[in-house]
């Protein structure tokens, strides 16, 4: 099999046909993969060290795009309550089943909002958000698309946008056939984890594409499990 090129190959999840139940089970599967395998840990990481409460004032305001049914947010809302942190959360997704399921799953979470939107099309005050966090949805858009996928991102974004995604490899593709064969209950997110690995990145492209949004600072880590997380900060972040 070849890791060379990102493959072009739908996922089923993004398939109009998909059953809302099929589509409920594969989201428990990636948050259970997000869970196990340090996505949302790495996303609170970069997240927690970037937060600048100092001069902040009202609640931090974060944008998830493509929150997928909501796992991420209430991760994220469950930790900084426990910090006291006075936070307000919006996902956005494409899906209109997923968002349905996001506000089901997240009746005790009145501090999040969700809303169907596709990103590419996605307006909004400028700068209306503190963060913006895209976690495993980078890898959905073609290369021609990721560019105006981060100037949005950026766009309502005052101080940092931080994203997610998988790192394409041979070796991230076997490990993670092993661990749904354990771990991952839903054929289509079985499928969708390993097509998503074909569709994933390597540093360098990534890398690449910083180079085109000099005006704002990179920095582009490897976490496990194969995964990076890119940090684009806002240089000039403006008061709140
Ligand atoms: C693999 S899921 C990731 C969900 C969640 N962010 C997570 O980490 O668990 C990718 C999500 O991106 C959403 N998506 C794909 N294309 C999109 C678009 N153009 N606009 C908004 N959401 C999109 C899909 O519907 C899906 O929920």
């Amino acid at each position: 099999m070849n890791f060379d090129q990102r493959i072009d190959e739908e996922e089923i999840m993004d398939q109009a046909t998909l059953e809302p139940e099929s589509l409920a089970g594969a989201y428990r599967d990636i948050n259970r993969s997000n869970e196990l395998l340090g996505g949302y840990a790495a996303t609170f990481k970069a997240l927690s060290l970037q937060m600048d409460t100092i001069g902040q004032s009202g609640p931090i305001r974060i944008l998830d795009m493509g929150c997928g049914d909501g796992g991420m947010l209430r991760y994220l809302a469950k930790r900084f309550k426990k910090l006291n942190l006075d936070v307000e959360y919006l996902g956005l997704d494409l899906n209109t089943d997923a968002i349905s399921l996001a506000r089901e799953n997240s009746k005790d979470f009145p501090e999040i909002k969700y809303n169907v939107s596709d990103i590419m099309e996605y307006q909004t005050e400028a700068r209306l958000f503190d963060y913006v966090l895209c976690t495993l949805t980078l890898h959905h858009f073609s290369d021609e698309d990721i560019p105006r996928v981060i100037s949005v991102c950026q766009n309502c974004c005052k101080r940092a946008v931080i994203i997610n995604d998988l790192q394409r490899s041979q070796i991230a593709y076997y490990l993670f056939k092993f661990f749904s064969a354990i771990f991952i209950g839903s054929a289509v997110a079985r499928n969708d984890g390993l097509v998503s690995i074909r569709k994933a990145f390597r540093k360098v492209e990534l890398f690449e594409i910083s180079k085109r949004f000099p005006n704002w600072e990179h920095s582009i880590k490897w976490n496990w499990a194969y995964r990076y997380v890119w940090v684009i900060k806002n240089k000039r972040p403006t008061p709140s």
